[in-house]
């Protein structure tokens, strides 16, 4: 079997945990002969800082660039909250991305029927839940020029960032909006707000133009701010979401608490595929780092294990193991068995690695059932 290698950056708070329960199904799927995987391992975020000064060192980025997909735990912490803008922990995962030209960020928000009740809204609005958000990750407002805080004459301060979208740009992951929107329900809602943005104009203006090649596939177009509040009416109404960096940023954190479990939602970031069939990409829990909780056990680590199942899916070409881990994901969830964030009465709770290991329990079980 070829050889793949996968870089980890576990990152900050419950970064390691979680990563670390990444790895022991790593090792598992390897033993079983399932998987060739060869990890490298490096800090990012605040850890990086601490070691050596920047959120992300060059070396680093040239290992991701030269793996096969990078797995990243968070990043972030009040640790590292006086430090300057550009060294803090969340530029190293902005830089991360952007020298990767990882611009397509698929966000999905799916509701587990186990974990149903975990949502704030009514079982009937939210049952069966099935978004997938395409947020543009490398443009927009957190890279637009001029940037800055910057002295007026009559002594005011002006702060300032600029929101630019080239057609290019926002071609590119339209079409991925598209292709992926072939291979679910075939729906597509472009958001912006062309409404009051000359870039909110241009970018309904190109997906429009764009959807020509993309007939089969049924396109529309919403308000951000009611994007934000039909999320909340009608979820079920969207199939796939595309939306700008800043956009995506806040509704899909709207979308992953529809679904009351921020613990189980997985992300990819990709870019383009070269010539040679590579392709940057790196998976991350939606999570943060969440430093509260940071080193006591409790964390959730199927976030991270579904984001490794989606690496194996989008990156590594091994889209039945990764089924296979998300079924499994699904019957231990079935099963009762639950960490603190999404604990239920009748349900037994358990630890990280209690998790982890339910989880790799549960897959030797359905290998078994399956020889
Ligand atoms: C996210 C986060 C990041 C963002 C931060 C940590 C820079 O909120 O991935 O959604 O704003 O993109
Ligand atoms: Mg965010």
């Amino acid at each position: 079997m070829k050889q793949q290698n996968i870089l980890i950056t576990a990152g900050d708070g419950i970064g390691p945990e979680v990563m670390g329960e990444v790895k022991k199904i790593i090792f598992f799927l390897n033993a079983e002969g399932m998987t060739n995987i060869t990890t490298t391992e490096r800090l990012i975020g605040g850890a990086s800082y601490d070691a050596h000064g920047v959120p992300v060192t060059d070396e680093t980025i040239e290992i991701a660039r030269k793996s096969d997909c990078v797995l990243l735990g968070a990043v972030g912490g009040t640790k590292w909250d006086g430090v300057d803008y550009n060294l803090r922990p969340e530029a190293g995962l902005l830089k991360i991305r952007k020298d990767l030209e990882l611009f397509a960020n698929l966000r999905p928000a799916i509701v587990f029927d186990a974990l149903i009740d975990a949502s704030t809204l009514k079982p009937e609005i939210v049952k069966g839940l099935d978004i997938l958000i395409v947020r543009e990750l490398t443009g927009g407002v957190y890279f637009g020029e001029p940037r800055g805080i910057f002295n007026l004459p009559n002594g005011e301060r002006q702060g300032v960032n600029t929101q630019v979208y080239t057609t290019s740009e926002i071609h590119r992951v339209g079409r991925v909006a598209f292709e992926l929107a072939r291979k679910r329900q075939g729906r597509v809602t472009s958001c912006e707000k062309a409404n009051v943005m000359e870039s909110g104009k241009l970018w309904r203006e190109e997906m429009t133009k764009l959807h020509e090649e993309y007939k089969d596939v049924q396109l529309s177009h919403m308000y951000a701010d009611n994007c934000a509040m039909q999320l909340l009416k009608n979820p079920r109404q969207f199939d796939v979401i595309v939306t700008d960096n800043l956009f995506g940023d806040i509704l899909s954190d709207e979308a992953s608490m529809l679904t009351g479990s921020l613990g189980m939602l997985p992300s990819a970031s990709l870019g383009a595929r070269d010539e040679n069939g590579h392709q940057n990409a790196l998976y991350e829990p939606v999570h943060g780092s969440a430093p509260d909780i940071a080193g006591q056990g409790k964390a959730n680590p199927m976030a991270a294990i579904l984001s490794f199942a989606m690496a194996l899916r989008f990156s590594l070409d091994h889209g039945t193991i990764a089924d296979h881990i998300e079924a499994s994901a699904r019957a231990v969830l079935n099963n009762g068995i639950r960490t603190g964030d999404i604990m239920a009465a009748g349900c037994k709770q358990v630890s990280t690695t209690e998790m982890g290991d339910a989880l790799i329990n549960e897959m030797k079980t359905r290998l078994k059932k399956a020889a």
